[in-house]
């Protein structure tokens, strides 16, 4: 089997009312993960793109969370709805989709302005 070309991590994170930081999900479920895996299939990219649930990946301020590598491309607040765009245009076409980026000064930073 070839090497992926890209490969896909999708929060599906939950944690307690009340946590002191907010998560992806409610519940450990997304209907983005699916959606994904859906949209990509019909664009006929299954076997050289892997979409994964992953736990927390410290963005949570911006969440819902993905991110795609090889480029490392953060996207947040992302919901299925926007499942299309990332699939046509990044996961498909290369190129990401700028409106839904997280912004480099906002990850891996305790001083982002969205982080409490
Ligand atoms: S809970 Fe999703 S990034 Fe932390």
């Amino acid at each position: 089997m070839p090497a992926f070309e890209r490969h896909v991590f999708v929060c599906h994170n939950s944690r307690p009312a009340g946590a002191p930081r907010p998560s992806c999900t409610v519940d450990g479920k997304s209907d983005l993960h699916a959606r994904l895996q859906q949209l990509a299939k019909e664009a006929g990219l299954g076997a050289s793109i892997r979409i994964n649930k992953s736990g927390c990946l410290d963005q949570c301020e911006h969440g819902p969370m993905m991110v795609v590598y090889p480029e490392g491309v953060w996207y947040g607040n992302v919901n299925a709805e926007d499942a299309k765009a990332i699939v046509t245009e990044h996961l498909a076409a290369g190129r990401p989709v700028e409106r839904l980026r997280v912004a480099d000064d906002c990850l891996n930073t305790k001083s982002c302005p969205h982080r409490g």
